[in-house]
């Protein structure tokens, strides 16, 4: 130990993670994340939001956009989050949030936001046109994380800058308010089963709601037929299965199929190609639809059951909230006195 070393942070152990609810769940959210943070509430306390206030950093219809936060929530609960375990709630129903990212505005550089690729590919060539709040999104996702003061954040590899940035804001925080050890500096989850599924039309691009084919990717709410038939017609080539995963490598198409099957069945890539090697996708790909309907068609049923009655939902949305709420105030409250503000 030098007379330098941080002092580090004693406190819990605790998993947040949000999706924003703008466009269909697919099945690269549902391995890489969803199923994720449903492990993950059985080991450690668990927040899992729907991210609304991110969701209008570019514009949503305000007719629509409770429907679309029901839509996430149904995927949560369907996909096996468990809302007397795990904490579930809409962001804007938890305003701590907000006002801790405009603490973290006042913490962060503008250096630090200028390096944040994600905002430089959703803006575009025309970043004078961006909302302020696309600019500052990382902070506000800062924020999310920090009010709980969270230690592990399950999120895609795209996320790993966001959460640099998040660490740099705790610790600029925890030293400008000389507060050592007040905030965790939390870590990304990225690996697991299933952390890069590809587009069943490209191996070499990740599975996304803004691919304009809808044959790229399998939507939570896909019915039996059209698992099937989008795993039918998945791009693939003609060269039977290797014994090996070496023998994938350049074959991202099949590789992607191979850790589809994995994931879905919960066993390694190796194991599902000792099973098949030696056979052609003509073999493999309808033992591969079969799996992902099996466990796929049922989520989209529960899904569709569940938003049937909103008020369910609704109400453990607010039960939630509440339990944010209660957790995010003790935070807040404690930074506000380091801050020198007026308690609230
Ligand atoms: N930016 C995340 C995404 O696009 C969503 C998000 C917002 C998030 N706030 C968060 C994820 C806090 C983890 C923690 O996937």
């Amino acid at each position: 130990m030098t007379e330098e070393s941080p002092v580090l942070y004693q406190g819990p152990k605790r998993v947040l993670s949000g999706v924003q609810p703008s466009g269909d769940l697919h099945l690269g959210n549902y391995l890489g994340a969803l199923a994720k943070f449903a492990r993950m509430q059985h080991e450690t306390d668990t927040f899992i939001f729907v991210a609304d206030l991110h969701a209008i950093t570019v514009w949503q219809d305000p007719a629509k956009l409770k429907d679309q936060v029901r839509e996430i929530a149904a995927a949560y609960l369907a996909t096996g989050l468990d809302p007397k375990i795990a904490t579930i709630f809409p962001q804007s129903a938890v305003p701590e949030h907000a006002e801790l990212a405009w603490i973290f505005n006042c913490v962060a550089r503008l250096g630090w936001l200028d390096r944040m690729t994600q905002f430089k590919e959703k803006s575009g060539k025309h970043k004078e046109r961006a909302s302020v709040g696309l600019y500052t999104y990382p902070v506000l996702q800062a924020a999310d994380i920090l009010i709980y003061k969270a230690t592990h954040v399950p999120v895609g590899e795209d996320q790993r800058q966001h959460l640099e940035l998040t660490r740099d804001i705790a610790a600029k925080f925890n030293h400008d308010f000389d507060a050592p050890g007040f905030f965790p500096l939390p870590d990304p989850v990225t690996q697991g089963p299933g952390a890069r599924i590809m587009s069943l039309r490209d191996g070499t691009a990740k599975m996304s709601k803004s691919d304009p084919s809808d044959n790229s990717r399998i939507n939570l709410t896909d019915d039996a037929d059209a698992i099937a038939q989008k795993i039918r017609k998945a791009k693939t080539d003609a060269e039977p299965l290797p014994e090996t995963m070496d023998g994938l490598a350049e074959r991202p198409e099949a590789r992607n199929l191979i850790g589809v099957y994995a994931a879905l069945d919960s066993r390694s890539d190796q194991d599902v190609l000792t099973e098949f090697a030696g056979q052609g996708f003509g073999a493999f790909k309808p033992k591969l639809a079969d799996l992902a309907v099996a466990k796929l068609a049922p989520i989209g049923l529960q899904m569709r059951s569940l938003l049937a009655d909103k008020a369910q939902i609704d109400a453990i949305l607010a039960d939630g909230a509440y339990r944010a709420r209660n957790a995010a105030a003790p935070t807040l409250a404690e930074v506000k006195a380091k801050v020198g503000y007026w308690a609230g």
